[in-house]
């Protein structure tokens, strides 16, 4: 396949009004401190979403402002990919009502389930569709409102985690266009599913008191493993995005990470040979948003200038199942 085959016409975020500092743990009692989540994570304060500020809300905040400025109507969009661990309910997908939302009458609708990774499928999926034919222009949202399943009693996760949604219109390129996806990477490992997930309230284990009372509907999550894990995928992604671009660690002006904990960012990024000045982060300002960090992220960059036209940007996830995946788009 000969690349671009498609590019970003516009980005978007949507974010819960409400800040919550890491000092906002103490009112529920949890035995924690600032002090011990800046240093080992780097996050300061996260946005947690009201009971309106549903995830199909944030993904149409985040999808108008990203359709905005790619110029395109909600009519012109053949297909919405919505990345999220936290649909509003379980059937039909949270992207129909997106699209319902949005009044996106011609697109097909469908989530993608891959966590923190799932924005990076999308993509993935959305330049699929274009190189088959099947689709134009995808918009593809990643939307989370961790806040609904993380457990608020277990100081060892809820610290970790925000809400919000970001988007991206992906258009098909023109022939012999520079800009638009240069490489991409996707890999799974689910032997290792069980280091972080909820073990319950699905279709093999169903909601039941005992459910309830155990809170194994929360997520779980062995932080330690998952940590060395997240950097040894996280590299690799990044290697195979440079070899599939043809790229070094010198041609990328900006690497646009998950944004989980700065450590492991920090980790990626020496080991890709990207300076700190030229990685984006903003784990402080949100936690870990899951699906939504990249494109909220990417939203950012491009507002304050750091991704403009002509930037080389490299994007690297990694999250539960596992998953991990990266992408190099010129812009
Ligand atoms: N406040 C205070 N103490 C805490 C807290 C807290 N919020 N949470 C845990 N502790 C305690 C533990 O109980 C433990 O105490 P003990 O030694 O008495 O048992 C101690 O701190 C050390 O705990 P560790 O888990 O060993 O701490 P670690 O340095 O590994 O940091 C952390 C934990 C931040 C979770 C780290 O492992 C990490 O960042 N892992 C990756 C998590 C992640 O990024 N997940 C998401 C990636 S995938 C995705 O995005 C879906």
């Amino acid at each position: 396949m000969k690349r671009p085959i498609a590019y970003v016409a516009g980005t978007g975020r949507g974010v819960p009004k409400r800040v919550m500092t890491n000092h906002d743990f103490a009112a529920l009692g949890l035995e924690t401190s600032h002090e011990w989540i800046v240093e080992r994570t780097g996050i300061v304060e996260r946005h947690i979403a009201s009971d309106t500020e549903t995830t199909c809300y944030m993904a149409a905040d985040a999808a108008r402002h990203a359709m905005a400025r790619a110029n395109v109507a909600p009519g012109e969009i053949d297909a919405i990919i919505l990345s999220t661990a936290t649909a509003d309910r379980l059937l039909p997908a949270t992207a129909v009502d997106l699209q319902a939302e949005l009044g996106a009458r011609r697109a097909a609708a469908f989530d993608i389930s891959a966590a923190c990774t799932g924005w990076i499928y999308g993509m993935t999926v959305a330049e699929g569709l274009m190189h088959t034919g099947v689709a134009e222009t995808v918009l593809v949202v990643g939307s989370e409102k961790m806040s609904a399943i993380v457990d608020w009693k277990d100081r060892s996760t809820c610290v970790l985690f925000g809400d919000g949604a970001g988007a991206a219109v992906l258009k098909r390129s023109k022939p012999h266009a520079r800009e638009g996806i240069l490489s991409a990477y996707m890999r799974s490992d689910g032997t290792l599913a069980e280091l972080l997930w909820r073990p319950s309230g699905g279709a093999k284990i169903p909601f039941s008191e005992t459910v309830l009372g155990d809170r194994s509907s929360y997520v779980r999550m062995a932080g330690r493993e998952v940590f060395k894990h997240a950097v040894r995928s996280m590299s690799d992604a990044c290697d195979r995005a440079l070899d599939g671009a043809k790229l070094r660690g010198d041609d990328i002006d900006i690497l646009i990470p998950h944004q989980a904990n700065v450590r492991i960012i920090e980790a990626t990024a020496k080991h890709a040979n990207i300076p700190m000045n030229k990685v984006y982060v903003n784990v402080d300002r949100y936690g870990n948003t899951s699906s939504a960090s990249i494109p909220i992220a990417l939203d950012e960059a491009v507002e304050t200038g750091r991704v403009k036209e002509g930037t080389t940007a490299l994007m690297v996830a990694f999250g539960a199942g596992f998953t991990w995946g990266s992408m190099i788009v010129r812009f």
